[in-house]
């Protein structure tokens, strides 16, 4: 699997950026949390493996690395513009992404095999949730258009480089138990930290929109969308988490490729979207430039 870089741009209507979801602002919010995570995040994974480039020899496993970066500094551009946006909506974007990058800084004195490990272990959720995104109609069907397009390319990108971080560590890092031990203790702890932030910032962004109101229908719906038997968020990875503990694990034990075939189809629509309406893009962008 080779990671391809993609230059896409999405037109998000600034207008919608509270309510783009079809099951309405609080579960918007939720994939809102989850973008304030990605620029500071995304930095991080990609200076995890740059920090070990020069002991990767292997040529595809280079070209791989390069597709990976390439990729997830669109992603970070991207949702740095999003996020513009949720800022210009009155909510304290900046301020939690500004909060997380000191929190990750805090991680950069670690020594660099426990941040690869975070990076592995963050790529595990990023992939987990990606795959539940292309695979279940309800995660975002329905919704507004840009945002909708924007999540699932960030959805198919992160399973299209999903192994790669994975296949780093395992050249890097010494076999045995200790790396065993690393990989699958730093990811008890990511668990914890990870929904605790996204936990944090989901309330931090309902609070400051709170004006919106409908809480009582509109907590339900969350409830439902994260712990739901059927649809749910948390029901939907279980499987996949535990997966990332046998001692044996690799991202393509779970092949979900075919998955993959949407993209060109997935950025011919983009493509089409904009030239067929350059003014919703270029609103898209005004909103941006209000926030800078
Ligand atoms: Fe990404
Ligand atoms: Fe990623």
């Amino acid at each position: 699997m080779m990671p391809v870089r993609r230059d896409l741009r999405f037109a998000l209507p600034p207008e919608r950026a509270c309510d783009w979801h079809q099951q309405g602002s609080h579960v918007t919010h939720f994939f809102n949390a989850l973008s304030l995570l990605f620029p500071a995040g995304e930095r991080f994974f990609m200076d995890s493996v740059r920090n070990y480039r020069d002991r990767i020899h292997d040529p595809v496993l280079k070209k791989q690395v390069l597709g990976f970066i390439g990729q997830e500094a669109m992603h970070t551009r991207e949702h740095i513009e999003y996020n513009d946006l949720l800022q210009n909506a009155g909510l304290p974007a900046h301020k939690l992404d500004r909060r997380l990058a000191m929190f990750l800084n805090l991680n950069r004195k670690m020594p660099k095999s426990f941040q690869l490990a975070m990076t592995v272990a963050l790529e595990h959720y990023t992939a987990m949730l990606a795959g539940l995104l292309l695979e279940d109609d309800t995660r975002v069907g329905g919704s507004v258009e840009g945002y909708a397009q924007m999540w699932t390319w960030h959805a198919l990108e992160e399973t299209e480089h999903k192994a790669v971080s994975f296949d780093v560590w395992n050249t890097v890092v010494k076999p045995g138990l200790g790396r065993y031990l690393l990989r699958t203790g730093t990811m008890l702890t990511v668990t914890l930290v990870f929904w605790l932030i996204v936990f944090d910032y989901h309330v931090r962004l309902l609070i400051a929109d709170r004006k919106r109101g409908g809480h009582l229908r509109g907590m339900g719906r969350v409830v439902k969308f994260l712990y739901g038997p059927r649809h749910g968020v948390f029901p939907g990875i279980a499987m996949e988490w535990l997966r990332f503990f046998k001692p044996s694990y690799h991202p393509w034990d779970h092949d979900n490729r075919a998955q993959l075939t949407r993209i060109d189809g997935l950025v011919a629509a983009v493509d089409s979207a904009n030239a067929a309406n350059p003014a919703a893009l270029k609103a898209s962008r005004r909103g941006v430039r209000a926030v800078a």
